[in-house]
């Protein structure tokens, strides 16, 4: 996600500088973005691009200067609260913090920093490049500057923001999360295969990819995060992951990222 990101930057002809854990994780994106771009050139979709406008590194200390950082580490609110509290320490005074968490709380994230009126979120879709979507989240202490520098930052990267409150699942995900779920307790209800049901869905429902293609390529582990996150809050059974996609995550079958899901790649 963190690299679909940042090849939105690019591509919008910002300067960008992309943090990773590992400094292979970063040439690997910086290889990604560099292919995908250049089949946008090479397609006519796209007139130019410079690579040089992006940095990688594995220092947060080189976000220093950045205007608006949005974070896209795992899926957890420890490590995300850390991440915003580290993060005040190293950006300037008016620059926004925003979140890409896709079923956390904007609030809980923004309550580790000390001025949680510069924090917001920018909830992008999978995958970041092709998706038209961010939703622009408001937390409970957001300022209007930070929340509309945010909105305006979506456009910019050509996207279309949407406003919304900090609520969980926001908008896209309080529906499609439990409509996934359900798909997948299909599969053992109807012993319908894998197969079967993604083309029900395709072809009796006009979804551009079936559920299971679809779980493959957001992660299932990352699915299974943001189930836990909505059932913690709603108490809706339909929130909570079914076992099967609890034990696929617990067995690595991640999806695309692991090279095994629902389908081997
Ligand atoms: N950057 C640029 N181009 C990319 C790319 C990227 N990162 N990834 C793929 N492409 C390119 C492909 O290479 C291909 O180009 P090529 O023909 O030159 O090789 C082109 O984009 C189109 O690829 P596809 O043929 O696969 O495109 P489709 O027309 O099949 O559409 C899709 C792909 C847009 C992914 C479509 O299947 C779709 O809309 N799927 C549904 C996705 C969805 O619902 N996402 C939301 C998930 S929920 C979520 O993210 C929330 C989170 O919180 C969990």
């Amino acid at each position: 996600m963190g690299a679909g990101i940042a090849q939105l930057c690019v591509e919008a002809g910002v300067e960008t500088v992309g943090r990773e854990v590992g400094a292979e994780l970063g040439e690997k994106a910086r290889d990604r973005i560099d292919h995908f771009l250049t089949r946008k050139v090479e397609k006519g979709q796209l007139e130019s691009y410079d690579l040089g406008l992006l940095t990688t590194t594995t220092d947060l200390g080189d976000l220093a200067g950045c205007e608006l950082v949005i974070e896209a580490i795992v899926e957890e609110l420890g490590p995300k609260r850390e991440l915003f509290a580290a993060l005040e320490g190293i950006v300037g005074p008016d620059a926004v913090l925003a979140t890409n968490t896709s079923a956390l709380s904007v609030t809980e994230i923004a309550g580790a920093t000390e001025r949680p009126e510069r924090a917001v979120g920018m909830h992008f879709f999978n995958p970041a490049p092709l998706m038209p979507l961010v939703e622009i989240v408001r937390a409970e202490r957001t300022g209007d500057d930070a929340f509309e520098r945010a909105y305006a930052f979506g456009e910019r990267l050509g996207k279309h923001p949407i406003r919304c409150h900090d609520t969980p699942g926001f908008v896209v995900n309080r529906v499609l999360i439990p409509l996934l779920n359900d798909c997948v307790r299909v599969l053992d209800e109807a012993r319908v295969t894998v197969e079967d049901l993604d083309a029900g869905m395709k072809h009796g429902a006009g979804w551009p990819m079936g559920p299971c293609e679809l779980l493959d390529l957001v992660g299932i582990d990352v699915h299974v995060h943001a189930s836990e996150a909505l059932w913690e809050k709603l108490r809706e059974p339909r929130m909570a992951a079914p076992p099967r996609l609890v034990a696929m995550a617990n067995a690595g079958l991640l999806g695309r990222k692991s090279g095994e899901g629902f389908y081997r790649y």
